[in-house]
């Protein structure tokens, strides 16, 4: 029997109507047979103060139990002037410390995100990219989904109507699970 490959989901958009949060929802029903996505809220999590760093918010605890119980992390994330949305940073920064406590060390992951310009959040991306070389990640390179003039491939109800956007997601899917069974077999 194949392993079941368990992922969690964030978005970097707190917005009801998030384009980021429809992205996760697609994924949720283009899952591999072998997966399983539980999409986490980053609303609640407190700003990053390191003079608290060793009393946690409740929010931020669970945070990092459901990444450590993780077996791979999803992330789909705006753009925000040319770069990673505040809070998401935010709660990578939170999840990272206390020096030693880096709940990401060693996760695979896999990138996602849309943005209502034609870049599709890739510069947002590529930041990310480069931050999981600080937290250890292992990055899923292939495919890169940047949906760009998003507006123009999510219905009035959030549902992603683009055949080759969900095609993409299905594909960074079967990837993810693929990287992480390599990485842990
Ligand atoms: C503070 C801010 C900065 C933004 N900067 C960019 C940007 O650099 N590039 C871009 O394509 N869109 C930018 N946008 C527009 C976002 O693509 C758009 O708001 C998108 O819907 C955000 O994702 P969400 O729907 O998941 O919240 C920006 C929006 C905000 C609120």
């Amino acid at each position: 029997m194949k392993k079941v490959c368990r992922i969690l989901g964030f978005a970097g958009s707190l917005r009801k109507g998030s384009y980021n949060r429809s992205l996760l929802r697609a994924a949720l029903e283009l899952l591999p047979e072998d997966a399983e996505l539980e999409i986490f809220d980053l609303e609640g999590i407190p700003l990053y103060n390191q003079d608290l760093e060793n009393q946690p918010a409740e929010t931020l605890k669970e945070f990092k139990a459901k990444i450590r119980a993780a077996d791979a992390i999803l992330i789909a994330t705006p753009e925000y002037n040319y770069s990673i949305p505040g809070v998401l940073k935010n709660a990578i920064d939170c999840a990272s410390r206390p020096y030693g406590d880096n709940a990401f060390a060693h996760k695979p992951v896999a990138l996602m995100g849309a943005s209502v310009g034609m870049m599709g959040s890739g510069r947002a991306q590529y930041h990310l990219r480069q931050c999981f070389v600080f937290l250890s990640c292992f990055a899923l390179n292939q495919p890169e989904v940047m949906v760009s003039f998003v507006q123009e491939k999510i219905d009035k109800d959030g549902r992603v109507t683009d055949q080759k956007t969900r095609e993409l997601i299905k594909e960074l899917l079967e990837n993810l699970v693929a990287w992480t069974s390599r990485l842990t077999p």
